[in-house]
């Protein structure tokens, strides 16, 4: 297979990079700036990508990759950061500027080549306080912004290309041409990356194990498409295990069960734990808290059966890419948004090893391997649900009464989605609740009831997110059948923040 590999110097974008690559059916990679020139060689790419990063080429503690590695003689393009890199390693000058934030417009001044094709001007995405004030010799200038003088540079004899801007990001017009200009054109690379490559790989890496697995299945896509990917490479010698936490959406644990039984051949238990979680998690308000009790309880319940079904040697997890770069635990630099708990590893005591064959892939591939693996399709495009479930949907105390509030209010928020068709078209959309209480008047009396707030968003991947603009009409009849449907709420909102700076979940 040919590869693109990217060396990450610490962009929250970075990994964006392999993912606009992989849309067009070539695998990308991505790797830590400091890869070593023998490792790196190893991989055996066709091109390599220098990503953005947060630092400037003028810090004393800048990150650089090993020097041979400018001399592979492959192709290379360097992103934001890694423009720069190129700027300053082949003899230009690099200098401090503004700092430019957001979309610019990019003139094209030669679009013989990486360029190609993006027509005169297009918007760019600029996220920078540095720029190259002179090309280093043997490049040229191929596209410019009014404050960039040197936004797009080209040695095209040595295939070398810098941009200031990042096309890996949606706001970049035409950021995908660009990037298949360079891989497509300039590396030669084919595309031979499909899903069905995939889940052959996997699953022949998967039948190479030994001993039995352990799965925890949530119902979720990504824990039954991890079950299923093991199922097909080991058969009997995988055991699935549902934990009912208390946490779950309206019902869910019924449906799950029933979904497990009537669709897959797969050895199935489910584990009613509620009273232990909520226990667990009385008093606790912090997020962060919280998220660590179910996550421990987890394994707990995990342990447990384990005990008196094992022996096993291997625990599965649906653990995808986003939680692995939003916990700081992915292979570059990007600092701590929010831990997970399906992320980290596991403790000793537990004498487990652990397996997450979807720790590389984003949400929308795995719904493209559920298809392929004949997962019914209600499943598939039922939104992503956290792990540690309603307990980061409430804000504050986890209690009976706030549990019940969120999964009825959920479950009117839902339906009156799917009734207007948009269920499939937004991404996650919900109703959290807090300790936050306004009066109301319901008939002729006065109500001192719970806030509800309703969150419904668009993304594509949940690094970032965009509220939906829901119409009002939806909105209102939303607000409506939760105040007449749930007696302790008398108010509703809803969030129309966007991730940054929220989040997608309120914990
Ligand atoms: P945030 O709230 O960080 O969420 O914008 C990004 C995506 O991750 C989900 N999420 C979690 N998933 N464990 C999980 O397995 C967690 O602790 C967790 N926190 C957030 C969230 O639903 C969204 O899809």
């Amino acid at each position: 297979m040919d590869k693109i590999v990217v060396l990450d110097f610490g962009s929250q974008y970075s990994h964006l990079i392999c993912r606009r690559i992989r849309e067009f059916s070539v695998y990308a990679e991505l790797v830590p700036y400091d890869i070593s020139y023998d490792e790196l060689q190893k991989l055996n790419p066709v091109g390599i990508i220098f990503s953005g990063g947060p630092s400037s080429v003028y810090n004393s503690d800048a990150p650089n990759p090993e020097g041979k590695i400018f001399e592979m003689n492959l192709p290379l393009l360097g992103i934001c950061y890694g423009h720069q890199l190129i700027v300053n390693k082949f003899g230009g000058k690099v200098k401090r500027a503004n700092k430019e934030y957001g979309s610019s417009l990019l003139t094209i001044d030669n679009d013989e080549d990486l360029l190609n094709g993006v027509g005169k001007s297009v918007r760019a995405w600029m996220s920078h306080g540095d720029e190259a004030e002179q090309i280093p010799k043997g490049f040229k200038v191929i596209g410019h912004t009014e404050n960039a003088k040197a936004a797009a540079i080209a040695s095209e004899e040595k295939s070398i290309y810098g941009i200031q801007f990042h096309p890996e990001v949606v706001h970049t017009e035409q950021g995908t041409e660009i990037l298949k200009n360079f891989v497509l054109k300039v590396c030669g690379a084919r595309q031979d990356w499909t899903m069905e490559g995939f889940i052959d790989s996997a699953v022949e890496k998967i039948s190479r194990i030994d001993g039995n697995v352990l799965c925890g299945v949530s119902g979720g896509i990504d824990s039954t498409v991890v079950a299923l990917l093991i199922h097909k490479a080991i058969g009997k010698r995988l055991k699935c295990v549902f934990v009912n936490n208390g946490l779950l959406r309206l019902n869910e644990e019924k449906e799950i069960e029933k979904m497990f039984k009537d669709n897959f051949k797969v050895d199935f238990t489910s584990i009613n734990a509620v009273d232990k979680f909520l226990e667990k998690l009385k008093g606790i308000e912090d997020p962060e808290r919280k998220r660590m009790i179910v996550g421990e309880e987890f394994i707990h319940v995990f342990s447990k059966f384990a005990e008196t079904n094992g022996p096993f040697k291997w625990l599965a997890q649906g653990t995808l890419y986003p939680d692995v770069i939003e916990s700081g635990v992915s292979k570059g630099p990007a600092a701590i948004i929010k831990s997970h708990h399906n992320v980290g590893g596991l403790p000793d005591w537990l004498n487990l090893e652990i397996l997450e064959p979807l720790r590389e892939l984003y949400k929308d591939e795995v719904r493209k391997i559920a298809k392929i693996l004949g997962v019914p399709e209600k499943l598939f495009m039922r939104h992503p649900f956290p792990g540690p479930g309603l307990a980061v949907r409430i804000i504050g105390e986890v209690t009976p009464i706030k549990l019940s509030i969120s999964k009825v209010a959920s479950k009117i928020v839902e339906d009156e989605l799917m009734e207007a068709g948009l269920y499939e078209k937004v991404w996650q959309a919900y109703a959290a609740v807090g300790d936050d209480r306004a009066v109301g008047v319901v008939g002729d009396e006065r109500r001192y009831g719970n806030i509800v707030m309703i969150r419904v968003v668009d993304s594509v991947d949940a690094m970032t997110a965009d509220w939906t603009r829901l119409s009002h009409g939806l909105l209102e009849k939303m607000s409506n059948r939760i105040t007449n449907e749930i007696e302790d709420v008398t108010w509703v909102t809803y969030a129309i923040s966007s991730k940054p700076p929220a989040t997608i979940e309120p914990q």
